[in-house]
């Protein structure tokens, strides 16, 4: 039974403000590569793995969305760490996969999988696709942004919508959705570069450098002089609050995530409610796991696009399981453009 090592990523303790990479630690794990006991059905070398800021509300000692879904649950102190990935069956106990076959769904901060019964793990057929973009936009982030577009932000073309993180996995996604559909698309994002790339290269009709602008409420204003139609929300905090004050009556706030609040819960948005009766303005949370229902015609529309060039699906490329950790802290700083993700090993 051939033996191998393992490396994988654990944090050290509960992580409750911004991640710093001396929170984690990457750990060493002998494995057998062969099935003995049916705990473990299906053993997975890890490829590509997904980098996500929604794990860091897992690694808090407590947080109110660790008890709402599976994937949510928070993460132990120096045990594996679940992640959305692509990877190759190394064996099967499960009649539906082979030994060799590309396979999508839960891994691990990784070199390996050990995939228990009933952990959702499926075939990848690829599609001519590169394998990243099946952790990116044919993955969970452009579930997320398709869902949270079409389902929550109900559009209407020639609406005016504003994203924000708009140069991210999720965030550069809707955008080009958006502007598909035939919506009016301003972005935000923390640099000039970024903000080149949604002008230049992802076609959004205008972007700013939200870092650069000292009164958040009046840049919106002078992007949406007669208000925004929809706000998708990656980020929370000021920027939400300032969104609202822009909405138009009827508007739509689709709220993916509050990245700006994962790091400290002094950061809260405090809204002007008064806005949100007076405007009836409706603001929505909602997960990528509630659009499962529509992933067949998410599939086969992104595909398209991806195929036709009318959508460019951004990849940001770690290296080696050691760099899963500065890949994560670096979310929160904004090193990221598009998607990020580690690359464990060759395909
Ligand atoms: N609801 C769901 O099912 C679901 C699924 C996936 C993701 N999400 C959420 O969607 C959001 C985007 O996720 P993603 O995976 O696409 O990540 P991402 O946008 O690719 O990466 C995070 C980006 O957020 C921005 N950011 C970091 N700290 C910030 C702060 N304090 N204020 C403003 N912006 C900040 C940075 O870009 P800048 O340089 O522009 O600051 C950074 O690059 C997150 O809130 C995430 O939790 C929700």
């Amino acid at each position: 039974m051939e033996e191998v090592n393992n490396k994988l990523v654990a944090i050290k303790g509960h992580i409750n403000g911004a991640p710093a990479e001396s929170d984690f630690e990457i750990k060493s794990e002998t494995i057998c590569l062969s099935l003995k006991a049916n705990e473990v059905e299906v053993i997975v070398k890890n490829l590509y793995v997904s980098v996500d800021p929604y794990q860091l509300n897992r690694m808090k000692t407590q947080s109110s969305s660790q008890g709402t879904i599976n994937f949510a649950a928070a993460i132990s102190p120096g045990h594996a760490i679940d992640t959305y990935g692509v990877g190759r069956v190394v064996a099967s106990g499960r009649a539906d996969l082979e030994k060799g076959e590309l396979v999508v769904g839960l891994l691990t901060w990784g070199e390996y999988t050990l995939a228990e019964p009933g952990r959702l793990l499926n075939k990848l057929d690829a599609m001519g696709h590169d394998l990243p973009h099946h952790v990116g936009a044919l993955g969970f982030s452009g579930l997320t942004a398709y869902g949270g577009f079409y389902e929550v932000c109900k559009p209407k073309k020639g609406e005016s919508v504003f994203v924000s993180a708009a140069s991210g996995s999720v965030g550069s996604l809707v955008g080009q959705y958006a502007k598909l559909f035939g919506c009016r698309v301003v972005g935000c994002a923390g640099s000039q570069k970024k903000v080149d790339l949604l002008k230049e290269k992802l076609g959004f009709d205008d972007a700013f450098n939200y870092k650069e602008e000292t009164d958040l409420k009046s840049a919106l204003k002078r992007y949406f002089p007669d208000g925004m139609d929809i706000y998708f929300d990656n980020v929370g905090g000021k920027m939400l609050e300032a969104a609202v004050a822009n909405m138009k009556q009827f508007g739509r706030v689709a709220v993916c995530g509050v990245i700006s609040e994962y790091t400290g819960s002094g950061k809260r948005a405090a809204l002007n409610m008064l806005d949100v009766v007076y405007k009836r303005i409706t603001i929505q949370g909602f997960l990528a796991a509630d659009f499962l229902k529509d992933y067949a015609d998410f599939m086969k529309t992104t595909t398209d696009h991806l195929r036709t060039g009318k959508m460019h699906s951004l990849c940001d490329i770690s290296h080696g399981v050691e760099s899963v950790p500065s890949a994560f802290v670096g979310l929160f700083s904004g090193d990221n453009i598009g998607k990020k993700i580690v690359q464990i090993a060759d395909q």
